[in-house]
Parts: structure tokens; sequence; C-alpha cells
């Protein structure tokens, strides 16, 4: 089959990206497609249209905006070019953390306390209404950002400016949320619309104070422990919630949900990733190995799930 793989691409998750599509290209070879890796820059659509013009499938191996958000899911819809994964509203629910949360606390999964600000408010004014309504210690972070960028926790009320500054940086909206501290989990979903199902969930245990950014991708920088060693009923919970995170944003063929336990041992939802990591110290293949499938054997199962 031909399949082009996209990755890379301009967002700041880029550098995840070229070892996702690295992974992605090798195991397609491997399983003896014709493989195209396509470098995507959204500011020379024409050279990625032409190569992809001729192939069977389209792969999307990029993080954040412009790949994960659903424009480069709208780009392949108007060319009637099949992709594996979320669709263009899914997608851009599932980039738009605050928006998603909404979706999730009404299908009753447990979500953090937050709230979004613009960048059209004042800084002042963003500053004061956080102190009011958020206790120490919170988290400020970009409302559409991956792999924790621009995320602070913020400990003292002198952090506040520079926290929302950072997250500024990232995105034209910012959501602050109580600072959930506690084990982080993550759940793989798989499947057809409507027939989904959950991989075993793993716990994450990362080197430094929390997962963030050096210790997702640095080798040896956080361990995963799967299947997380939780109860039955707390599994079954967590894979459940997963499972319908997935469903209410409608996702397609796959996504990685994650969560957080809080001291009640209550799991918080974080968010969904429509194109989770794909790289050497990835969780979703890591779900994958313990159910044993190995990398290749789940991308063929994408590739199946896509064009059955
Ligand atoms: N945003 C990164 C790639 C992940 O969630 O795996
Ligand atoms: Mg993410």
């Amino acid at each position: 089959m031909k399949i082009a793989v996209l990755y890379g691409g301009t967002s700041k998750e880029r550098e995840v990206s070229l070892s996702t599509g690295k992974g992605i290209i090798q195991a397609l070879k491997k399983l003896n497609h014709d493989v195209i890796g396509i470098d995507f820059n959204p500011r020379d659509l024409n050279h990625t249209m032409e190569h992809i013009q001729d192939v069977d499938l389209v792969f999307i191996g990029l993080h954040g905006k412009q790949g994960e958000d659903g424009t480069v899911q709208g780009l392949l819809e108007l060319m009637g070019i099949p992709y594996i994964g979320s669709g263009v509203l899914a997608s851009s629910l599932a980039m738009d953390k605050s928006k998603a949360k909404q979706i999730f606390y009404m299908q009753g999964i447990p979500v953090a306390k937050g709230k979004t600000y613009g960048n059209h408010e004042l800084q002042k004014y963003i500053i004061d209404d956080i102190k009011n309504e958020f206790e120490l210690p919170f988290v400020i972070k970009p409302n559409q950002e991956g792999s924790t960028l621009g995320l602070s926790i913020v400990n003292d009320q002198e952090e506040i400016e520079r926290a929302v500054q950072t997250a500024f940086k990232h995105d034209f909206e910012i959501l602050v949320e109580e600072y959930v501290k506690g084990r982080e989990l993550t759940c793989a979903v798989i499947g057809k619309q409507g027939g989904e199902y959950s991989l075993p969930v793993i716990e994450i245990i990362p080197k430094s104070e929390f997962y963030d950014y050096e210790s997702k991708y640095s080798q040896g920088g956080s361990e995963h422990i799967c299947p997380a060693n939780i109860s039955e009923e707390l599994t079954k919970q967590i894979q459940e919630y997963a499972v319908k995170a997935h469903r209410s944003l409608g996702c397609e063929t796959y996504s990685r949900v994650d969560f957080i336990l809080n001291d009640q041992n209550e799991p918080i939802i974080l968010e969904v990733n429509t194109l989770p990591g794909m790289t050497p110290t990835s969780l979703y293949p890591d779900a994958a190995k313990a159910v044993q499938m190995t990398y290749e054997e789940m991308l063929e199962k994408f590739i199946k799930l896509t064009l059955e």
C-alpha cells in the first residue's frame, strides 16, 4: 500500500514529531508498504499536496497546532484522501483543552476546576481574577498546546505574572486550573467508532517533580508501569472514562487519555491526545506491547480500522 507519513511540522512539538515520524516510517517500511515521509510545512502546501496525490492513505505523525488540531485533517478531507485517526471536529475539540473539559464534565467525567482567559483581557484583570478564583498552588498553561510546553505550577502569588506571560507565548488563550497533585495515569483507546476499547492503564513515574517535557522525551526520564499497580475497580473506572472521553469528542481509531489521581483516589481527566506520541519513549506503543501487540502490529491495526 502507498502510504504518506506527515511528520515534523512547525508546531512547538516539532522535535517530538520528528521522532514519532521516524518510528512510524521505519515500521511501515518493515511491513513492506511503499512509504513516503513528508516533513510537513503548512507554508508550502503545494509540496505536500503534490506528494500525496496518489497515495492510498495518509498517516499523520504530527503533534500540536497545524497537525493535531484538525487543520491538516481538513486539508485531507478536501482532497478526498483517507487518513488514520480523528477527523476535523474531534481533533480541534481535543486540542482546545477548555472546550473538551466542558464536554467531559457533561459526560460525568471528573475534571479539575478551571477557568480560561484570553489575551484581549487586561493582564492586571487576569492576575486579580486568578487570585480571587484559585487557591495556591495552581497550574497555568496554554489552552492549546501539547507536551506540557508553556505550563507552570504556581506556588506563590508572585509567580502568577510570569506564568501568565509564559503561557500566552504559546496561545491566545490560557487555562488556569487547580493543581491536582497525584499519580499520573494514562489510557490508550483503540477501535472503530462505537466499538472502541481501552488498553491496559499505564502509570507514569517521572524522575523530575512532574511529568514535564524533559521527562517525557529523554531516555530514562520517566518510568512506565503497565499495567498500572492500581485496584481492578480503579482500572475499570479509568478505562471506562477513557473510552467515554474518546467517544464524547467523536475521536476515531486511536487516542490516549491522560489522568491524574487526586487525594480521594479519583481519576481527574487532563486531556485526550488525538495524535499521541509514537517515539521510542512514548506511552501508546507501551500500552500496545502490554497486550502483546508490536509497534508494527499496532500500525497495521490502525490501517485496517481506517480502511475496513
Ligand atoms: N503531545 C504528545 C505528543 C503526547 O501526548 O504524546
Ligand atoms: Mg498532549
